[in-house]
């Protein structure tokens, strides 16, 4: 119990820049009180001692402004920062190192008894700030949830889900990172659109950035494969990007180059 205890206090001060010592988290943090009260609340439920179960996650709301049912399954190391406002419904399951801030319902959508109504939270998963996560679906390892999204389909592993109802985002860092892998094969990323965004404006100003980045690229490979033969671009008389593209003109032009080199 004791090690648990301090496998919740070490995460807490892993995840909480404010945490500023054991005591402090001991005596001051309502998410830590309203893990260590579930635990016993669940112990209840287990063992059938559903009244009392309950009971205890009452005492636990009314000190923490917590609520997690008893019947809730909770991984280790989970933290909930303020908490306050935070619910968590019978048949929710979350996995070790999950983080939940204040205000986050994971609730559900249906009434049926015994069903599975709330959601999974993967491993690491993190529920932004009055985010709700409505449905028996899973959240995958590692996903994140944005503050005040509303989720209502599953989350795969790693995902980022913002907005209301919530879609999935390509995060800014790993933006960069598709674009520097991007630039390295030629391609190009145009103002690091979001290319799943559902917005259709994004998507065609997209689309025409993509195309005339694949017309860049075709550009230059006519120009180095001038150059492998012998012509030297910027001697073609007035000849400019597009023209490249024109065959008729392109080969007018080489001509005149031949015959003022001749
Ligand atoms: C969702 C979240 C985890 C994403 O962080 P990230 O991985 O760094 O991703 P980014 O900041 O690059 O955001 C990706 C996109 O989602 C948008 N976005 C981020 N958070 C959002 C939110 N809560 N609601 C709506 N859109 C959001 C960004 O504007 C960006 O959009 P763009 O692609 O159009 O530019 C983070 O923004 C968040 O909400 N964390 C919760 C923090 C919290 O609750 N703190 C409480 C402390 S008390």
């Amino acid at each position: 119990m004791f090690k648990r205890l301090r496998e919740d206090i070490a995460a807490i001060r892993e995840r909480d820049p404010a945490a500023r010592s054991a005591w402090e988290v001991l005596t001051c943090y309502p998410g830590f009180h309203a893990i260590v009260l579930h635990r016993l609340a669940h112990g209840c439920w287990i063992r059938q001692w559903r009244w009392l179960a309950r009971f205890v996650s009452q005492i636990a709301r009314f000190l923490t402004g917590i609520e997690i049912h008893p019947g809730a399954t909770l991984g280790r190391r989970v933290f909930i920062d303020h908490g306050m406002g935070v619910v968590i419904g019978e048949t929710a399951e979350l996995g070790d190192d999950c983080t939940i801030y204040q205000g986050v319902t994971l609730g559900g959508t249906s009434l049926t008894r015994g069903a599975k109504r709330h959601p999974t939270l993967g491993r690491g998963v993190i529920v932004g700030a009055g985010a709700k996560v409505l449905g028996g679906f899973t959240v995958g390892e590692g996903a994140k949830i944005g503050s005040n999204a509303v989720v209502v389909k599953p989350v795969p592993a790693g995902g980022t889900a913002v907005g209301n109802p919530a879609r999935i985002v390509v995060p800014a860092t790993e933006r960069a990172a598709d674009e520097s892998r991007k630039t390295e094969t030629g391609g190009f990323c145009a103002y690091g659109i979001t290319p799943n965004a559902d917005d259709p404006v994004s998507l065609a100003i997209h689309g025409l950035i993509d195309h005339a980045s694949r017309e860049t690229q075709r550009i230059d490979d006519i120009v180095a494969a001038l150059e492998r033969i012998g012509t030297r671009v910027e001697a073609l008389n007035g000849i400019d990007g597009a023209a490249l593209l024109d065959l008729k003109r392109l080969s007018e032009a080489m001509e005149g180059e031949a015959a003022a080199r001749r």
